[in-house]
């Protein structure tokens, strides 16, 4: 395809822009993992995962070079939601384990120098918390712990209608009638999981002693859930909420896309509430000692208000370390070009304030799998092209390994999203396929339980696509992953600048490059034609000839290999990364920054 001169040149452009290249803090620029608790590993034969079955793997993230997790919840809840609703914020669900199991945990982590992030889910509980029973009984102190409302009168008589047109993430209405309190509730996911009222002050103390109580228990930080939906816009005048407007995205009147959501979203109060608990983990840590105490905040907006989220443009209040940047998850799929990529890449780096980290998000349990949604093809090229970029990275368990979505059946169907959505619709919804248990080998049910039955299926490939039969190959998607995150750990790419650029829709280059030390550039094919090009003028002062750090599993190079500068050839899909040595230096090691067991 020929590409617009203009469109070239831009992608030239130094992704640098503000964003903080040289970490001063441990988590600038972390390899964080993400685990699913429910499908990491399960040590009592119960087919659901546990905490000591993640103690139990806690030396194989060690391995994998990353340098912190985060937890989906954990908390004691009914699991409408599979843990994001919480009937008790400090308490550890039982089939995970204990409160001791807990400690354990934090303690092997810690022992390993692995940091341990706790899920906080602060915009809503369970409806079976103590908190709602009370609040629904109209118990004196918990009246208005939740957003409750009369509704508005039905002009064909009966009950009242519910108050506005609002819908829930996962289909129909936001509103529910209760019987006992004859009002509505609020809840903007399931009908089970009220939304908390964050204009009611003793809830923010409350949720705050949440977070202290988990600081107290050890924890290094919070990955904080659904922030944009902490606060509804005020009662207007005449007492009522408004209605939001439909967004034309969707004609379907019960899917969530359905409205804009300018009135239960992004409300200007979010974000001071996300300086609040800036200044509190700050606060704990100054009073407490030891290192920083990480927020990561999950939020699906808009890059302007994700610059908010880092610090205030007017007070210069900090919030978030890490706004999780969803480009890739979000704005990119099979069908994206190099071209996309850069631009998901640029526009990031260009919002991130002076002095802050990037970071960068490559799967979550809410969405297709990265092998799913850009082809398994495609799994190195995503990997290395996360895992070259500057600042923190995120990965969800399994995605180091190329798992892939798993079909699941409506029958076999758990996900509210998904049940919700009804037997015709439940696929599109359906997040089951990227929660299904971790494949550790090829042994029944893929060694992620002793037992004959697992919550979700194992997926079918589970014999070759397993972290025993990955650690003996040397082309393997984890030793690929492997050798990346080595990588990461040389001088040029904890300080380096890094630049990115696409020589066509297919093709994408990141050049990382510091002064007197290597240069490293990662090459991808998307594509299923063979690409041929001059790779020269990717950096200065590049050598004639460079050699092969790391290959992708579709590529035929072998580490130490040697590649002709000006003529670099790539196989469909195939991915690598070229190191261009110091004329002075072959001795690699001499790169390695202070490892992190500082
Ligand atoms: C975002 C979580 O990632 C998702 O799994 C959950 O359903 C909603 N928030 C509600 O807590
Ligand atoms: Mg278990």
């Amino acid at each position: 395809m020929q590409v617009p001169l203009v469109v070239y040149y831009l992608s030239l452009c130094v992704a640098t822009l503000g964003v903080e290249l040289t970490p001063k803090d441990w988590w600038e620029k972390a390899g964080f993992y993400q685990i699913y608790p429910r499908s990491f590993k399960d040590s009592d034969g119960d087919g659901i995962g546990d905490l000591n079955g993640i103690t139990s793997k806690l030396p194989y993230l060690k391995e994998l070079g990353v340098r912190a997790f985060w937890m989906s919840p954990i908390n004691k809840s009914p699991m409408v939601d599979f843990g994001y609703d919480i009937s008790d914020f400090r308490a550890i669900q039982p089939e995970y384990g204990t409160m001791q199991d807990f400690e354990n945990l934090v303690k092997e982590a810690h022992r390993l120098n692995l940091k341990v992030i706790m899920d906080f889910v602060p915009n809503h509980s369970s409806d079976k918390h103590e908190w709602f029973i009370k609040s629904e009984a109209r118990e004196s102190g918990y009246e208005d712990f939740y957003v409750w409302d009369d509704g508005i009168p039905n002009p064909a008589g009966g009950r009242n209608l519910p108050p506005t047109n609002w819908l829930q993430a996962f289909r129909r209405s936001a509103w529910q009638w209760s019987e006992n309190r004859q009002q509505y509730y609020l809840h903007q996911f399931t009908v089970e999981q009220p939304d908390l009222n964050y204009r009611n002050p003793v809830v923010v103390r409350e949720m705050k002693d949440v977070i202290r109580f988990w600081l107290d228990k050890g924890v290094d930080g919070f990955r904080v859930d659904a922030v944009p939906f902490l606060f509804e816009v005020v009662k207007l005048q005449n007492g009522s909420y408004p209605n939001e407007p439909t967004s034309g995205l969707t004609i379907d009147p019960e899917d969530f896309d359905y409205l804009d959501h300018i009135y239960t979203q992004n409300q200007p109060e979010t974000l001071d509430m996300v300086y609040q608990w800036r200044e509190l983990v700050d606060q704990y840590q100054q009073e407490n000692g030891g290192e920083t105490r990480v927020l990561m905040t999950e939020g699906y907006t808009s890059l302007e208000i994700l610059r908010e989220y880092y610090v205030s443009t007017t007070t210069k209040k900090h919030g978030s370390h890490m706004p999780f940047n969803f480009g890739f998850i979000a704005d990119l799929n099979r069908t994206s070009g190099a071209f996309d990529i850069v631009k998901v890449i640029q526009s990031w780096m260009n919002i991130v304030p002076q002095g802050h980290a990037a970071n960068w998000v490559m799967g979550n349990h809410d969405r297709p799998r990265v092998g799913t949604r850009f082809g398994e093809e495609r799994i190195d090229a995503m990997n290395m092209i996360l895992l070259s970029l500057p600042g923190a990275t995120v990965t969800y368990q399994g995605e180091e390994i190329g798992m892939t979505d798993v079909r699941i059946s409506w029958e076999e169907t758990v996900d509210p999203a998904a049940c919700n959505a009804g037997e015709a619709l439940y696929a599109t919804k359906s997040r089951d396929p990227c929660r299904t248990p971790f494949q550790w080998d090829d042994s029944a049910m893929a060694g992620f339980t002793s037992g004959n039955r697992t919550w979700l299926p194992v997926g079918s490939n589970y014999r070759s696509i397993n972290v025993k039969v990955e650690e003996a190959v040397t082309k393997s998607h984890l030793n690929v992953y492997k050798a990346m995150m080595k990588l990461r750990e040389y001088k040029t790419f904890r300080h380096g600048s890094v630049k990115t650029r696409a020589y066509n829709d297919n093709v994408l280059a990141i050049v990382r490059e510091l002064e007197d030390h290597n240069t490293y550039i990662t090459l991808v094919n998307l594509g299923t034609k063979i690409e041929v090009l001059d790779g020269v003028g990717l950096a200065s002062r590049l050598p004639s000839k460079m050699r092969f750090e790391v290959v992708g599993t579709s590529s035929h190079h072998i580490k130490g290999g040697v590649m002709a500068t000006n003529d670099i050839v790539l196989l469909p899909y195939e991915s690598f990364v070229l190191v261009a040595k110091l004329s002075h230096s072959d001795r690699l090691h001499e790169d390695i920054c202070e490892v992190w067991l500082e």
